[in-house]
């Protein structure tokens, strides 16, 4: 089969020729037809990923495509996504709806996951609640928006470019600014954060009393260290999320809110939003499009 092999760090991606994965019990074989591309195969990429996997390695942690029986499904898996083929657990099989296209099932889960988690199970999110979304036209952020929309808080969008605010707006964010024109007095009861940096600093300073910040990641930069003082002196919390560890250690957390947002996206009240296709052998016009900040939504690849 074909797939995108990163050799080394910092390296090209190759497309080569390499064996069809071997299926192990409890396995399925997937012919994969779209695969998302993820900020953690950007970091994986440039060795920012705190859990590196040996290299050569094919990267991609999230598919979507058939089974032998044309059975359509999505999944997340640890890797091996860049590729036309994957052998993947029976157990993280979803069932792509009917009304999806491969493209939207590959821009689902990672994304809506990470920000249905913390709002739902982690946040107290009271209707009419503000929830301040950061990278708001990303990946997670397209995602955070809809889930918060659709949970009764009200929006406010930011983001590096002025043409991704037009989106957040779109995607129902009642007000959206570039990071640095976020109005000093505007005050929030939920961020949620997918860049780090400075911005997760800031953000500490916007929340209302029992307000709470969502960590989700360090695209921008790594977080700065924390001062317990901080928060205790604003009655606010500081939440993290990571989606990889509630995989392996709450399935059960994991599978109910995948049942959840399967409804809500079976009702048309969240959608992955796709903001850009390429095939497989252009991986690395896909990842310069993620690294440059000017995709939108998920960027997906198409064996
Ligand atoms: N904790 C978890 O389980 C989990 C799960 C999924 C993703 N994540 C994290 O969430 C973040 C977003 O992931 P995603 O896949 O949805 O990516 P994405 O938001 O589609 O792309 C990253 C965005 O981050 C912003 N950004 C800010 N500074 C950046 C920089 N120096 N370089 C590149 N981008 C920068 C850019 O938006 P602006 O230009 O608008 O700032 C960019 O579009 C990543 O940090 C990822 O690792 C964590």
């Amino acid at each position: 089969m074909k797939a995108a092999l990163l050799s080394a760090v910092d390296g090209p991606f190759e497309l080569a020729d390499v064996p069809d994965p071997e299926v192990a019990d409890g396995q399925a074989l997937v012919q994969v037809r779209a695969a998302g591309l993820n900020f953690l195969d950007v970091l994986i990429r440039h060795g920012r990923y705190p859990q590196m996997p040996e290299l050569p390695a094919v990267l991609g942690a999230e598919l979507c495509g058939e089974l032998e029986d044309g059975t359509r499904v999505m999944a997340l898996v640890t890797r091996g996504g860049y590729a036309e083929l994957a052998a993947v657990d029976r157990a993280s099989l979803v069932p792509l709806p009917e009304h999806a296209s491969f493209a939207e099932g590959a821009a689902f889960l990672l994304t809506f996951l990470t920000a249905y988690v913390p709002l739902t199970r982690q946040v107290r999110l009271v209707e009419g609640a503000t929830v301040l979304v950061h990278a708001a036209a990303g990946g997670v952020g397209t995602a955070t928006i809809q889930v918060a929309r659709a949970l009764g808080a009200r929006v406010v969008g930011a983001a590096g470019s002025a043409e991704k605010l037009d989106l957040c707006r779109e995607l129902g964010a009642e007000d959206a600014f570039l990071y640095d024109e976020i109005p000093d007095d505007l005050r929030v009861d939920v961020v949620v954060d997918p860049v780090g940096g400075e911005l997760f600093e800031a953000a500490i300073g916007r929340l209302r009393p029992l307000g709470q910040l969502v960590a989700i990641g360090y695209a921008g930069g790594m977080w700065p260290e924390l001062q317990p003082a901080n928060v205790v002196g604003r009655s606010v919390g500081i939440q993290g999320v990571y989606l990889g560890r509630l995989l392996r250690h709450a399935p059960d957390v994991v599978a109910a809110c995948t049942r959840e947002l399967l409804e809500l996206w079976g009702n048309g009240t969240i959608k992955p939003l796709v903001g850009a296709e390429f095939p497989l052998a252009d991986v690395e016009k896909a990842h310069e499009l993620v690294e440059s900040r000017r995709s939108v939504g998920k960027v997906v690849l198409l064996p």
